[in-house]
């Protein structure tokens, strides 16, 4: 099959190599022509495990190109995927702009049926503005295809090639026809492309990405209760989830969720409910507790120094989770603005984000050439992102390089118990008295 993917980003650079690797000729397509440079010549603009392979392979096999020419890849391709940035209005609602933006260049360019896919996080009712939109400019047939994405960031290759469901919605048999022979060669394993009208695939998405923050909200204000009352949130988390209705997935405290997708889709599909009449508390409280559990480390850090005024603090990680360069959202930046604003001068590593916080911080941060670099003259350490590599280090040199023996560990990666042992001052979230 022709497929074109607007937008190369996380979400469309994926789909596009994998859909390539499954004999599928695909055009990629996106307006920063930097971008699409760097993609001509194999060079992929973001870090994803096993992405550089595939962008390779799929190149020199001639199945997938890459352009800034949006009117070629309308004319060329049947399907259309628009894979483009939905992010945060200030309302809190999804900004449609570029998704309409795209749909609009497909609709004055084609000359015969396209088959266009929603696959971007859009709200509730997009399919129907879409359709209103295309049938407004041209007199071709077409169809509306909502395909959310539910990849998973550092692990997106893999999801895409095997995902736990496809979720399509569409109205005509050949949609139907045509998504499920597309997305066959991903689910041999014998999981379920799952048919629905569009506005259910639309709303599964925001579902599944508002669930899961409830859950990481859920326990970290358990953790804070468990922190006030003297119980360890591990021994808690562990006797709740035993119960065979609780799945025990995704219970991780921490400094809060970010990332580009559950902070926004969290907001927008609150907006969605406030536009329709219905006060979406749960979700409401969700975004609530996350902001307030990103500044919880920063209090521990507060009451442990008397001063941070010309303190050094090493930070550990500024993606917004391990196995991604994506800073979005990320809660480092809470943490890091919050120590620079009280004079902490800060010195921080990530194994590949480093670039894009440079970007925010220049040269407010020094910034380390590894884990233990980060460690020199400073007087505590502070875990932002549980990279594997973090897990596990030799306490012997964090002794050694640390002039204070402290650690605020924003991700619970220690064992306090053993930590403690160590002689250092540990601070975590939820297991202050394990
Ligand atoms: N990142 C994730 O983990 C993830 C997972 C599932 C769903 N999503 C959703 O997928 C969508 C895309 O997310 P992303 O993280 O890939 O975004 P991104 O910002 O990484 O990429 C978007 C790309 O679209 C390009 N673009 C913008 N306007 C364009 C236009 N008119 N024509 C062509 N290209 C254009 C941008 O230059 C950029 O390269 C969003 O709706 C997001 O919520 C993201």
């Amino acid at each position: 099959m022709k497929i074109a993917v607007f937008g190369t980003g996380y979400v469309g650079l994926v789909a596009g190599v994998c859909f390539a690797d499954a004999g599928n000729q695909v055009i990629g397509v996106d307006i920063n022509e930097e971008k699409i440079r760097g993609l001509q010549d194999g060079r992929s603009p973001i870090f994803e495990p096993g992405l550089d392979e595939l962008l390779k392979s799929t190149l020199k096999a001639n199945r997938i190109e890459f352009t800034i020419d949006q009117r070629r890849a309308v004319k060329e391709a049947g399907i259309i995927f628009v894979a483009v940035g939905t992010p945060e209005s200030e309302d809190g609602s999804a900004d449609l702009s570029h998704v309409l933006k795209v749909v609009q260049e497909i609709a004055e360019n084609m000359t015969e049926h396209k088959m266009i896919v929603l696959k971007s996080t859009v709200p509730v009712g997009t399919a129907e503005k879409v359709t209103s939109l295309v049938a407004s400019l041209t007199k071709q047939p077409f169809d509306i295809v909502s395909n959310p994405e539910f990849l998973k960031e550092g692990t997106s290759i893999d999801d895409f090639l095997k995902p736990d469901r496809v979720i399509i919605g569409c109205t005509s048999e050949l949609a139907r026809n045509t998504m499920k022979k597309l997305y066959a060669p991903f689910v041999k394993n014998g999981n379920p492309v799952l048919f629905m009208k569009n506005k259910a695939a639309e709303l599964s998405k925001y579902a599944a990405n508002a669930f899961l923050a409830t859950k990481i909200s859920f326990i970290n204000e358990l953790a804070l209760l468990c922190d006030a009352v003297g119980a360890d949130v591990e021994e808690v988390k562990r006797g709740f989830t035993s119960d065979s209705r609780i799945n025990s997935s995704f219970f991780y405290p921490g400094v809060g969720y970010g990332g580009s997708c559950f902070p926004k889709d969290v907001k927008a599909l609150a907006q969605t409910g406030a536009e329709n009449g219905v006060g979406m508390e749960v979700i409401r409280a969700t975004d609530k507790v996350n902001d307030r559990q990103k500044c919880e480390l920063i209090k521990k850090i507060k009451k442990h120094y008397s001063n941070l005024n010309g303190i050094t603090l090493s930070i550990w990680g500024m993606s917004f989770k391990p196995r991604t360069d994506d800073v979005r959202e990320a809660p480092s930046f809470v943490i890091i603005d919050a120590l620079l604003k009280e004079g902490v001068k800060l010195r921080a590593y990530d194994p590949v984000a480093i670039p894009n916080g440079k970007k925010r911080y220049k040269n407010q941060v020094q910034w380390a050439t590894s884990s233990y670099d980060a460690l020199k003259d400073s007087d505590g350490l502070v875990v932002v992102t549980e990279w594997n590599e973090f897990r596990s280090p030799d306490f012997d040199q964090i002794s050694a390089l640390l002039k204070q023996k402290v650690i605020f560990d924003g991700r619970n990666i220690f064992d306090p118990a053993q930590i403690r042992s160590l002689g250092f001052n540990y601070y975590c979230l939820g297991r202050e008295h394990a």
